[in-house]
């Protein structure tokens, strides 16, 4: 199959068909990017930012909306000296000077530009931010910009000077500033651009606003000389008392004494870091006390090494799978969970703080969830601290969703880089479960050959946690009586720990009821979640049962498909699309869908429709029994 699918195909002889086709994808998608080249330092990521010393620079940001890129290229195409990135102005000199920050509107940072302005509302393309700042340089001390997110590819500058670039929009970075801040007065200008791009990831469409901007927490962070800048603490696979764990010292030879401290457990190890900055340490104890949804218990972790100081709060599980079971702690685990996007509730918009998370989270645990799949990208890391506290188990996924460029060596890189940098932010959350690699792709031998790469980079990043993905299922011919059979065949499922399916039962395919005669089978002897299912309902709209867009259509939709989901024998938890209502350029219906993804089992303005009590009927049952 080629980019992008059309239906030219049969009617058409082969090199004409491919010609014409190429022709209309260059013009339907690929119009060359009018990004910034690229010519910065490659951005760094220090792990429990969120715990370190840091100067905040989020707040009201100048902005220039630049649709032509004019901030960066000349008349001529060319990269200009004099770039938005000098943040000049016009003045007495006579030079002239076509913009002027300081006199530009504001925008509030963290936040999406969509939804902080009607003229920006549908607005795809470059915005330039700027920010002033003082700052107190310090003896001995290395100085970071620290980026939570920024939709989506991103370029900063500091007074003037470049400090880095980053792709993807949903996962942390850090650049190092050190040499590039002043003592007293100096500004930041960063470049953010959130077009779609046929080799982007995700790509040219999702079923999801494209908000943009810088959508997460901007700081400054400091650090010793030597500092640690990843690690991993956690529970021995099979273990109920062993932790192991290993520090990475950046800036330090070998050497670098390292001590690791867990004091409520009256544990201390030390050791030194070998010539790659890399020190291994085990500590044991019989009075550990494990996280799980029923006791999310967390232990303040100190970590020492050179002049370094950090403290974070992990828990201790393991998580497992063996044949069709997922083990949490050793013992087999249902996961009553649902979907959700990182929409904010009543306000729209990228959801980013601590008020989003608990509203989203707390409707989550309301249902009698003890799991949740934060789709389709990382979502901010407030929802996997708060997941830790409140015991609520995680499926973290990055955006490999639909068509992405398979065949594209930039395409792996960049969607490998995203999987990385959200292992690394993550790897010491105990609630996150497990990590997804891809949804709803297409079964081609290149999405496999992809698919499979990243996979081990999950591995190798993080052998701790199991893998999956949102699959496809294939669904045979009708049996004569009408039973209906799918069966979980995706060549991809040999890769994988967990399966997940997505299946639309009632809304996509057929009427609810066909739930109730459809079977499910699997190729593989692994765990299923159910992770996607459901119908759209508009909140507060009502008819019979049979009627699209009617919450009694959603809750028929629930009733059939919770029947049919006892009877799969593999099925180990799910995820049902999806909590809460969510913006989506793709759901057009007026009165009804108002660019809103209709599908929640609450609204965007709170709303709790027929479906949400369904299902949190038989979860609250479910948690008495399992
Ligand atoms: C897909 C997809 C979601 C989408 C949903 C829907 O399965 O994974 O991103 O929103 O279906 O159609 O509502």
């Amino acid at each position: 199959m080629h980019w992008p699918p059309c239906t030219l195909g049969s009617r058409l002889p082969g090199v004409l068909h491919r010609t014409l086709c190429s022709i209309f994808g260059f013009l339907l998608g690929v119009l060359p990017s009018l990004r910034v080249q690229a010519a910065g330092a490659n951005p760094t990521l220090l792990v429990n930012a969120d715990h370190r010393t840091s100067i905040s620079l989020n707040g009201d940001w100048h902005v220039i909306v630049d649709p032509y890129n004019n901030g960066y290229y000349d008349f001529r195409m060319q990269p200009r000296a004099d770039g938005y990135f000098r943040n000049e102005k016009p003045d007495s000199s006579g030079k002239l000077v076509e913009y002027d920050f300081s006199k530009s509107p504001t925008l509030k940072v963290p936040g999406d530009w969509n939804s902080q302005s009607d003229s920006l509302f549908f607005y795809e393309g470059t915005i330039w931010y700027e920010k002033d700042f003082q700052y107190q340089r310090k003896p001995h001390t290395r100085t970071f910009l620290h980026i939570g997110a920024a939709n989506y590819d991103s370029h900063a500058w500091v007074n003037g000077k470049k400090a880095c670039d980053h792709e993807g929009g949903y996962t942390p970075f850090d650049c190092e500033v050190t040499d590039l801040v002043h003592e007293g007065g100096n500004f930041l200008v960063i470049y953010v651009n959130n077009q779609r791009t046929r080799e982007g990831v995700p790509t040219l469409n999702t079923d999801w606003w494209n908000y943009g901007g810088l959508t997460r927490d901007v700081s400054l962070i400091e650090t010793p000389e030597v500092f640690v800048d990843d690690y991993s603490v956690q529970l021995q696979q099979g273990s109920s008392s062993a932790i192991s764990a290993w520090i990475h010292v950046s800036g330090g030879a070998g050497g670098v004494p390292v001590t690791l401290n867990i004091s409520e457990l009256h544990l201390t190890a030390t050791s030194s870091t070998d010539a790659n900055g890399r020190a291994a340490l085990e500590l044991s104890t019989k009075d550990l006390v494990r996280w799980s949804p029923q006791n999310p218990k967390l232990y303040e972790v100190e970590i020492l090494a050179g002049g370094d100081h950090l403290k974070d709060q992990i828990g201790f599980r393991t998580i497992e799978v063996q044949g069709e079971n997922i083990l949490l702690n050793g013992k087999p685990i249902f996961l009553r969970g649902v979907s959700i996007h990182a929409e904010a509730p009543y306000r729209g918009g990228r959801a980013w703080n601590e008020q989003d998370a608990e509203t989203l989270l707390g409707w989550a645990k309301e249902l009698g969830a003890n799991f949740v799949r934060l789709a389709h990208y990382p979502h901010d890391e407030r929802m996997t601290r708060l997941a830790d506290r409140m015991g609520m188990m995680v499926w973290s996924e990055v955006p490999v969703y639909w068509m992405i460029d398979w065949e594209n060596p930039k395409t792996l890189a960049n969607a490998t880089q995203q999987l990385r940098e959200l292992i690394r932010r993550d790897r010491n959350k105990a609630s996150v479960a497990l990590w997804s690699v891809a949804n709803e792709t297409p079964n081609t031998a290149a999405r496999l050959a992809f698919l499979k790469k990243l996979i081990n980079t999950a591995r190798t990043e993080d052998p701790t946690r199991p893998v999956t993905a949102a699959l496809l299922v294939t669904t045979l011919p009708d049996a004569p009586n009408g039973t209906r059979t799918k069966v979980l065949d995706d060549p991809l499922g040999e890769y994988l720990d967990v399966l997940g399916c997505n299946e639309y039962i009632g809304w996509y395919e057929g009427t609810p009821e066909l739930a109730s005669r459809t079977k499910w089978q699997s190729n593989y002897n692994k765990p299923l979640i159910m992770s996607e299912y459901g119908g759209d309902a508009k909140a507060g709209l009502h008819g019979a049962p049979s009627e699209r867009w009617t919450e009694e259509y959603q809750e028929n939709i629930y009733r059939q498909q919770i029947a049919m989901l006892k009877q799969i024998p593999f099925l180990r938890g799910l995820s049902p699309w999806i909590l809460m209502d969510f913006r989506s350029p793709r759901r057009d219906l007026p009165g009804i869908q108002d660019y809103y993804n209709r599908k929640g089992l609450i609204s965007n303005e709170g709303q709790k429709k027929k479906a949400f009590f369904v299902l949190q009927e038989w979860y609250l049952q479910s948690a008495v029994t399992h």
